[in-house]
């Protein structure tokens, strides 16, 4: 594997999450392949998961790891070609790039959509930079429009909770007080359109995704309805993806917030979230902290996803 941004860049599902529950039998099995290896993790954005998940993962697998967060002790990036750099920012992308690639085997980026330009975040352009001038295996710590690490751990959580063959799963649209990129829904649907579920979307109107990532899956605009008979609910809230308003929030409506009543047309559904997640915005105190709430389980399974996703990239070095 030299790129890891979505479902396909996996190969078969069934046997990536099969690697998976053996990485989660015993961590350290592939501790030789990492040594005297090297990962560099770039974060443009903050992050608390995918930073000690990841760097985890790597130990795990014996690596040495480097962490650079731009704009913290580095130099200010510029990332715009054919721009006259008379501003703020000393160094151009395109010699950091091939310099960061010097130090290490691997590199993780973490780069999220700016809503400046759909065309630019659409284009995953830092991602792509990376891709192209490193000379090493990139993968996604959560792109302008993917978060590939988190849908492969909710397929790993999913496999591992569910209690019949075809769980019917469910993607809610939840309210936020900010706008927030697609990353994580077009991802998780991403994984979920090649996994044996029966995917349902539930949003408001004005909130689909990308046609490229829904494909073929079913879309019920009645949240309540969408809720009946779900073996899982997985919550997140997105900005508009569609041109006009890409980037905008048309509606914080408390409605829609994951709630007791709203849990109890389910099929006694595990509540999922990526985490971080806003309390009584999203979803309210009493089903987060239920039973029915695995979110802690989801995030531990972010280490494994990436240490499947790093072995593999090691064992291809
Ligand atoms: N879910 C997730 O990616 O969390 P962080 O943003 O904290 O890394």
């Amino acid at each position: 594997m030299k790129i890891f941004i979505n479902a396909k860049d996996l190969g078969n599902l069934n046997t990536a999450v099969k690697e998976a529950f053996e990485v989660k039998k015993n961590r350290f099995m592939y501790k030789h392949l990492g040594e005297n290896k090297t990962l560099l993790m770039v974060f443009f954005n903050s992050s608390l998961r995918t930073r000690l998940s990841t760097q985890k993962a790597s130990m795990n697998l014996g690596m040495n790891t480097i962490v650079l967060d731009i704009n913290h002790g580095t130099w200010k990036l510029e990332t715009e070609r054919g721009i006259i750099m008379d501003g703020d920012k000393p160094e151009h992308i395109l010699e950091a790039i091939p310099v960061m690639g010097c130090y290490c085997d691997i590199i993780g980026v973490r780069s999220f959509a700016k809503f400046e330009s759909k065309l630019d975040d659409y284009s995953e352009n830092i991602l792509q930079q990376f891709i192209r001038y490193s000379n090493k295996p990139v993968f996604s710590m959560e792109g302008a429009t993917t978060h590939p690490l988190q849908a492969f751990a909710d397929l790993i959580t999913i496999e591992e909770f569910k209690k019949k063959s075809h769980p019917k799963v469910v993607l809610s649209w939840a309210p936020h007080p900010k706008a927030l990129p697609q990353a994580v829904p077009n991802s998780f649907v991403d994984f979920m359109n090649e996994a044996d579920v029966d995917l349902v979307i539930t949003h408001p109107k004005g909130y689909e995704l990308d046609p490229r990532f829904v494909r073929g899956a079913m879309v019920e605009y009645n949240q309540r309805k969408a809720f009946e008979g779900a073996d899982f609910i997985y919550a997140k809230n997105w900005a508009v993806y569609e041109d006009t308003r890409y980037g905008q929030v048309l509606s914080k409506d408390r409605n829609w917030t994951i709630d007791t009543a709203k849990m109890n047309l389910t099929n006694h559904a595990k509540f999922m979230h990526c985490l971080p997640i806003r309390r009584n915005m999203i979803v309210t105190d009493e089903v987060i902290e239920s039973p029915q709430s695995i979110v802690i389980q989801e995030a531990s399974n972010r280490e494994i996803s990436c240490q499947v996703v790093l072995k593999r990239m090691l064992e291809n070095l």
